[in-house]
């Protein structure tokens, strides 16, 4: 090999090399770190994800309501949204509503709604939080007087 082939030979592994410590440098440890960084900031931005649904239990078929229960349950947790008498107000929409009748929101919609909130999609109040402080058989009270009222309002 001459002096000048070895030179050339010499600058070519050269350039490999530091070709590779490139790629090495511009792969993924700290791409990783990034995405991990943004899908925990996605997941911290969401409050009102499935939070307590594992100790929140729909009653059995055949529960018994009480109506008076329920409208005293639904004044101290969901007046202040949706209004003394489940007509709303400026924090949430009445639900003495046609929307809200069974064929469009079922009871499983209301447990849901209760126990793991819900996200603004009909309206322009916001989200509405899970409800803590309510279990299934409150909630079970709570649906039977809001059905009786949409029925006595001629909803259904
Ligand atoms: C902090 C305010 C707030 C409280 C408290 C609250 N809600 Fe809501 N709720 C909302 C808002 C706002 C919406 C409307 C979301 C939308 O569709 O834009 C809503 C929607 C709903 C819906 C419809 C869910 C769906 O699937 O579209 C039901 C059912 C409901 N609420 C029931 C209740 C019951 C029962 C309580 C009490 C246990 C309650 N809410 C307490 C704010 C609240």
């Amino acid at each position: 090999m001459t002096p000048l082939s070895k030179k050339i030979l010499g600058m070519a592994i050269l350039s490999l090399i530091s070709l590779g410590l490139l790629a090495a440098c511009g792969e993924s440890p700290e791409a990783t770190a990034q995405e991990r960084a943004t899908e925990t900031t996605s997941a911290e931005s969401m409050p009102q994800t499935p939070v307590r649904s594992s100790d929140f239990r729909i009653p059995p078929q055949g529960f018994v309501t009480d109506l008076q229960r329920g409208q005293q349950l639904f004044v101290a947790n969901c007046a202040q949204c949706h209004g003394t008498d489940a007509r709303g107000s400026d924090k949430g929409p009445p639900l003495i509503h046609r929307i809200y009748e069974p064929s469009h929101h079922s009871d499983l919609a209301f447990y849901f709604a209760v126990s793991r909130g819900t996200h603004q999609h009909h309206w322009n109040f916001g989200n509405m939080p899970p409800v803590p402080g309510v279990n299934g058989e409150d909630a079970a009270h709570i649906i039977a007087w809001v059905r009786q009222q949409q029925r006595a309002a001629g909803i259904h």
